[in-house]
Order: structure tokens, then sequence, then C-alpha cells
């Protein structure tokens, strides 16, 4: 027998479905919040794929540059944002142009406030200041980095407190006619790193429902090639951290065995080259002096918070915490040791630190160990100098004021040491260990040279 059943379809689902055909047909209008490392890109991706793609910032230098066309952001050429200007895309502080969009997404800053907690304040103000242009149909896409719950406890409530009438859509609510759907997606960046394109990176998506990460996964779908869809915004919280935890507590062991192997005569580096021919169940981790940029000395921080509300404590996380914290401290004793054998006080020493961004071959200063090291050396009565390509100046940030400007690289036997702090690809070593009077080697930069003024620590 025959049945001619007529689809019925939810309001939410009605809703759903007319988000999704405009996403297909690149008639959705895409809002970018927060145009830094993670926004500018991801808005350039969407405007690459033929979206229009609105850019908001409160920071009006930003907006301005954009808007003539030009990059801040060493890795994107101003080519790009020109070509992205033509296709259409419009930076702008004016949260009023909210409404016009179908999807928003926002990469706003996740840092740590002065007692190491978490500070999400920039997620509150973006928030409140989009609450009043938000209207039923959108969808809204939390990317900033954050402890578990934070899109359900925090930014859902803060939604419906917020904006008159609106509900953030729910399993339970699906028959209601006034709302937005709520997603997070956490940002896979790894600056520098240019041996997989951004789109080949999976993107793992979680809804507040399954209408939100059905929506969201179709956003995504059209700028990246592999989607991960989860079951909860919760779970893809919760998936970057232990990402980024898993990260910073191998680093943290390797540091730690860089200084036995060192205390022993042994060369970890040798030894990490040797292990990662093992095929299976090893994974290479790399010393150095100090973690840096900012995720991984963050955001596993965000979860100890959150794990002290259940009376849990994250022991691995402070314990890396710790090792990490101390290696540039470990390396200014290297530096004194070093100097101390050649007869020299660090008092009155002249040192040039060698690269300062926390990466190589990146203009990213954020959480730098090169700063710590400055700065410890600065108060030990060095006078330190600076060479790095991608920072012409330092000046004032959140923790220092050291005001020093790069120094031309050459005359390097004036100094009484040289030290590698970050390892840039354009720098020649074989001239550097050849001219200076001491190396003092944090990154192995230096392998394969074989000279008895490096010290490798
Ligand atoms: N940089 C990375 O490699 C990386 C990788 C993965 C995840 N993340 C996460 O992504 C988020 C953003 O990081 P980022 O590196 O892009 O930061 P960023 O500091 O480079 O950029 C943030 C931008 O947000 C703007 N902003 C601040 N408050 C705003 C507001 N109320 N409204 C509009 N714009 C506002 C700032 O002016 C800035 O341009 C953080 O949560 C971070 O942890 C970053």
């Amino acid at each position: 027998m025959q049945t001619n059943a007529i689809e019925t379809f939810s309001p939410s689902q009605t809703l759903k479905q007319a988000a999704i055909a405009k996403l297909r047909s690149r008639q959705a209008n895409i809002g970018v919040i927060g145009l830094g490392y993670v926004g500018l890109p991801l808005a350039l991706l969407f405007s690459e794929e033929r979206f229009r793609v609105m850019g908001f910032d409160v920071d009006g230098g930003k907006v301005e540059a954009l808007a003539s066309g030009e990059s801040y952001i060493c890795r994107l050429p101003s080519t790009e944002i020109a070509l992205a200007r033509s296709r259409g895309f419009a930076p702008t502080s004016d949260f009023a142009h909210i409404s016009n969009m179908d999807a928003v997404v926002i990469c706003v800053p996740t840092p740590l406030n002065e007692h190491r907690e978490p500070d999400l304040t920039y997620i509150t103000t973006t928030v409140q200041s989009i609450s009043p242009y938000l209207r039923a149909g959108q969808l809204l896409v939390l990317e900033s980095t954050t402890y578990p719950g934070t899109t359900k406890e925090l930014v859902l409530p803060l939604i419906e407190n917020n904006c008159c009438g609106l509900r953030v859509s729910r399993d339970d609510c699906s028959d209601s006619r006034d709302v937005v759907f709520l997603a997070f997606s956490p940002e896979r960046e790894d600056p520098s790193n240019n041996t997989i394109a951004r789109r080949d990176i999976p993107k793992v998506v979680g809804g507040i429902d399954q209408h939100a990460r059905d929506i969201a996964v179709e956003l995504y779908s059209s700028i990246f090639r592999h989607t991960v869809p989860v079951s909860s915004t919760d779970v893809a919280e919760m998936t970057k951290l232990l990402e980024n935890i898993y990260r910073c507590v191998n680093i943290a062991l390797v540091n730690e065995l860089k200084l036995l192997c060192l205390r022993m005569g042994i060369d970890i580096w040798e030894v990490i080259a040797a292990a990662s021919s093992k095929p299976f169940g090893f994974q290479p981790f790399y010393p150095g002096p100090g973690l840096g940029g900012h995720c991984i000395p963050i955001d596993p921080f965000y979860l100890s918070w959150k794990a002290r509300e259940c009376d849990f404590s994250t022991r691995f996380i402070e314990l890396a915490g710790e090792i990490n914290t101390a290696m540039p401290y470990h390396i200014v004793d290297f530096i004194s040791q070093a100097l101390n054998r050649s007869q020299k006080p660090m008092k009155g020493a002249k040192v040039l630190v060698l690269g300062i961004s926390y990466k190589k071959d990146i203009d990213d200063l954020r959480e730098s160990p090169a700063l710590t090291i400055i700065e410890s050396l600065q108060t030990s009565g060095v006078q330190v100098s600076y060479n790095d390509p991608y920072f012409p100046s330092i000046g004032r940030g959140r923790k220092y004021n050291l005001n020093l400007r790069s120094v031309p690289l050459d005359h390097l036997e004036q100094y009484d040491c040289v030290a590698i702090i970050t390892d840039h690809s354009d720098y020649d070593y074989r001239r550097i260990v050849e001219q200076a009077q001491l190396v003092i080697d944090t990154r192995n930069a230096t392998a394969g040279i074989c000279s008895p003024n490096i010290v490798r620590c």
C-alpha cells in the first residue's frame, strides 16, 4: 500500500535548511570577529571561496591597514589582502553589520590574567557587542581556545540574556522560530609549517544541538577538505585542550631529559633522532629554551582552572608548566657558566641574543622565552643586544619593557657570547660560529658544525 506522507519541518529545521542552502550556493554573508593570527587567514579562506566576507575588529589600526589592502602578518602578503578586497572582503569596527551576516565566527584572544586564570573578557565583550544585532537563523561559532563548557555555560546565556526574545537552538526547542545556532570549532594553526595546506587540516566541529553542528559542518566544509563532527561543544573544546596539553607535557618531558643528558654528557638530539627510527609508538618532540606562543604555555591552564571546580588536580599540566617555565632560567645559567669558563663575569658581559620570536621563521613574540632570557640577563648586569629579522625593535609588552633595537649581524667578535635562542632559517650558522667568541646553541642549530666555541644546551 502506498502512503502519501507529507514531510513537515519544525521552524528550526526550516531555518537550518535555509542556512545550509545559502552556504551551499555561496549566498551567505560571513562575518569573522577578531582579525589576528587566526581570524584574518580564516576570513581570507572564505573570501577565496567566493563568500562575501566582513571582518570585525576593535583595533582601528588593523581595520585601516586592511581597508587599504595592507597586511600586518608577515606570512600573509599584502597582495592576498588586496585580492580579497577586490572580491569584496570588508574590514570594519562597526558591529551593526552583524545583522547582515548569516554566519559569524569569533576568533578573539583568550589569555590568562595576572593570577594565571582564564581571562574571558574578550569573549564576553564580543558577545555583548554583537547581541543587539543578532537575528533568527544566524550561526555563531566560537573558535577561541577555552575550557570545556564555555560555549554552553557562558556564551549561550549571554546571548539569551542580551538578545530580546532570541533563543539558542537546543534539541528541546525545535518549535521556536526565534533561534540562533551556536557551535564551537577549535582552530589548528601551526605557524611557519609549510608542509600542509590550511584547507587540508581537518576541522573539529561541535554544536549546542544537532542543527547547529550540521550548519557549522556545512560552513567549514566549504573551506576545509575534512570536517570532524563531534557530539557537543564540550567535546570540541576539550579536543583542542587535549592536543595542546599533549604537546606541552611531551615538550616538558624532553626538556627535562635534555637537562639530565647534559649532566651525563649525552647528546639529546642524537638520542631523539635514534628513537625516531622506531616505526611505531614514538613521536619526536624537541627541547628548547622554553615554551612560547599564544597556545601551549596558556591553554593547559584553562583546563587546570576548570578542573578545580570538580575538585580535581591536573598534576601533569602543573608539572609540565613548572619544567617549561624554568627553561629560560636554565639557559641563563648555562650562559653564565660558559662565560665563567672563559674567566668572564656576567656583570658587564656583552651578549647577543639571536632570534626572539617564540618559534623560527615567524613574526610572533607572544610569551617568547627570549624575552625572559633577555630580562634575566639584564638583571644580572649583562649588556644585551639582539638580532631578529622579524622584529626591528622591541618596546613595551604586557610583561616587559625592554626598549631595544635589532642590531646588524656583523662584527660578532665584539660580543663575549652569541646565544641562539630562535633558529631562524635565514641565519648563516657556519659564519656565526666562525666569527663569534662563544656560541650558546639552545636549538641544535649548529648541528654538523664542529668547533670548540660552541656550547649546546
Ligand atoms: N595564533 C595561533 O597560532 C592560535 C592557534 C590556535 C588557536 N588560537 C586561539 O585563537 C584565538 C585568537 O588568537 P589569535 O592568535 O588570532 O589572537 P590575536 O591577538 O592575533 O588576534 C585577536 C584579534 O581580536 C581582536 N579583538 C579583541 N577584542 C575584540 C572584540 N571585542 N571585538 C573584535 N575584535 C576583537 C584584536 O584586536 C585582535 O586583532 C585565541 O583564543 C587563541 O588561543 C590561536
